[in-house]
C-alpha cells in the first residue's frame, strides 16, 4: 500500500483506509485517487472485510478538497479526462459492501463530495464541511452539484456551493450532509462500534441494502419498488436467510457467511 493511502484490516471484518498527506490536509493528488482505486479493488475481493470506513490522517483534516496544485497547470480536455478515468466517487458509491465517511476534520470540496459518495458520514464535532470551488472560479466537479441537493435539498445545495461558505458539523447534522455527530476524542471509537454491527450483518444483505436505497435516487419510485422487491425475493435463496432466520427462532446469534 502506498504512503498516502494506509489500510488497517480491524477484527478482520473492517476495513480502515486513512489518506495520509496530513501536511497537505490530506488534499486529494493524482496519488491518492490512485491508491484508492487500487485499495478499493482489493478490498471488493477480500471477502473477509464486510464494511469500509474512511477518513484522514492527523486531527485537522478528513480531506480538504482535491489537490489545488495540480490545477494549475491542468487543460480542459486533460482535466475532463482524469475526472472521467479516476472517478473515485462513483467507484464508492457503487462499490458492493458499505462505506462510512469518518469525517475528523476539514471535509471540502473533493473531500465533501467523496464523503457524500460514501453511504454513512460520521463527523467529530468540530468538523468542517463545504464545496469552497466557487472561490476558485470552478465549480465541483466530483458529483457535488447532484449529490449535495439530493441529500440536503436545492436551495441548501445552491447556498453552499455558490458563496463557498464552511459549516460546522452541528449544521451540517441539522441539514442531513452528516448523519450522526460525536465529539472528537470518541469519534473513531464510535465508528468503529457502527462499523462492527453492521459488519455483523450478512453481506449479501448489506449489498442489497446498499443497492437498493441507490435505486431510490437513480429510479422511478415503481421502478425502485420492483428492485426491491427482486432483491427481497433473491434474498430468500440464500444461506444467510436460513441462518438469520433460523437463529431468531432458535433464540440465538446468527453467524452469516455471505452465502
Ligand atoms: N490542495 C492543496 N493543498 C492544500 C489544500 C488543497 N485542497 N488544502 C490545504 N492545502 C495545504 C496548504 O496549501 C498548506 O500547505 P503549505 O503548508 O505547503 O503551504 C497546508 O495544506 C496547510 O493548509 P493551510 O491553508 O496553511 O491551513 P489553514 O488552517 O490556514 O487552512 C483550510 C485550512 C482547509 C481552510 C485551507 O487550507 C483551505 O482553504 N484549503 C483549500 C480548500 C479548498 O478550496 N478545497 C477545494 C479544492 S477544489
Amino acid at each position: 500500500m502506498s504512503e498516502v493511502l494506509l489500510l488497517e484490516k480491524l477484527e478482520g471484518r473492517i476495513g480502515v483506509l486513512t489518506v495520509n498527506r496530513p501536511d497537505k490536509m490530506n488534499a486529494l493528488n493524482r496519488e491518492v485517487r490512485e491508491s484508492l482505486f487500487e485499495a478499493l479493488e482489493a478490498l471488493r475481493h477480500d471477502d473477509e472485510v464486510r464494511v469500509v470506513v474512511i477518513t484522514g490522517s492527523g486531527d485537522r483534516a478528513f480531506i480538504a478538497g482535491a489537490d489545488i496544485a495540480e490545477f494549475k497547470d491542468a487543460g480542459a480536455v486533460e482535466q475532463y479526462r482524469s475526472m472521467q478515468e479516476s472517478n473515485i466517487y462513483s467507484l464508492m458509491e457503487d462499490f458492493p459492501k458499505p462505506i462510512i465517511a469518518m469525517i475528523n476534520g476539514y471535509c471540502l470540496g473533493g473531500g465533501c463530495e467523496l464523503s457524500m459518495a460514501c453511504d454513512i458520514r460520521i463527523a467529530s464535532d468540530r468538523a468542517k464541511l463545504g464545496q469552497p470551488e466557487v472561490n476558485l472560479g470552478i465549480i465541483p466537479g466530483g458529483g457535488g452539484t447532484q449529490r449535495l441537493p439530493r441529500l440536503v435539498g436545492e436551495g441548501r445545495a445552491a447556498l453552499l456551493i455558490m458563496s463557498g461558505t464552511l459549516i460546522g458539523a452541528d449544521e451540517a447534522l441539522d441539514i442531513g450532509l452528516v448523519d450522526s455527530i460525536f465529539p472528537a476524542d470518541e469519534l473513531r471509537d464510535r465508528t468503529l462500534e457502527i462499523a462492527r454491527t453492521i459488519a455483523s450483518k450478512s453481506p449479501i444483505a448489506l449489498q442489497a441494502a446498499k443497492e437498493s436505497i441507490l435505486a431510490a435516487r437513480r429510479m422511478p419510485l415503481d421502478e425502485g419498488l420492483k428492485f426491491e422487491r427482486a432483491w427481497f425475493g433473491l434474498l430468500f435463496s440464500t444461506q444467510d436467510k436460513n441462518e438469520g432466520v433460523g437463529a431468531f427462532l432458535e433464540k440465538r446469534d446468527p453467524e452469516f457467511t455471505g452465502r
